[in-house]
């Protein structure tokens, strides 16, 4: 059984995840999404509720399941037995950081986990979570960013965060 995870901050999933969870999902027999739980980030989202929106957003997609994580990528992939990590590449500007993690992930792991490299497609090229969150905040329309139900949630945790 083919498997692999596809790991990020995904605060908040964006259009260019999904696009890329799905291709995945048609490659892999399971694909397991997991949400890395780093505590050195102030995230908009916790890691629950990032889990939970993945779920809504990816239940139309069976062999596709979510998860978090906490420390290193190669101790929750092996913990998991799982031996293939897939990345989007939106432009070369990922280039640099994506082929360092992959190259330090699979020294470390002794070549246990790989890295493959899915290609954004070109009309979700531009999208990042830190911009869907920068346009939000000074009001900006997201919906062609991300999901209807997560342009709503991100809106309510913009609102409370001001009210704070
Ligand atoms: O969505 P992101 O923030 O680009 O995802 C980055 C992520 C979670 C894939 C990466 O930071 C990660 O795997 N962190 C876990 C810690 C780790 O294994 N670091 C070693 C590779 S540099």
């Amino acid at each position: 059984m083919k498997k692999a995870v596809y790991p990020g901050s995904f605060d908040p999933v964006t259009y260019g995840h999904l696009d890329i969870i799905r291709r995945a999902s048609e490659i892999f027999d399971v694909l397991i999404v997991s949400v890395l739980n780093n505590k050195e980030k102030t995230p908009l989202f916790s890691v629950e509720e990032r889990v939970k929106i993945l779920k809504e957003a990816t239940k139309d997609l069976p062999n596709v399941q979510v998860d978090s994580f906490s420390g290193l990528l190669i101790n929750y992939a092996a913990q998991n037995d799982i031996h293939v990590a897939v990345r989007g590449l939106r432009a070369i500007t990922d280039f640099e950081y994506e082929l360092q993690m992959a190259q330090i992930n699979s020294k470390l792991s002794n070549g246990e986990l790989d890295t493959v490299f899915l290609t954004t497609s070109l009309e979700y090229a531009y999208l990042s979570s830190s911009s869907v969150k920068e346009i939000a905040n000074f009001d900006g329309d997201i919906s062609q960013c991300v999901p209807d139900f997560v342009e709503a949630l991100v809106r309510e945790k913009i609102n409370l965060k001001r009210q704070a």
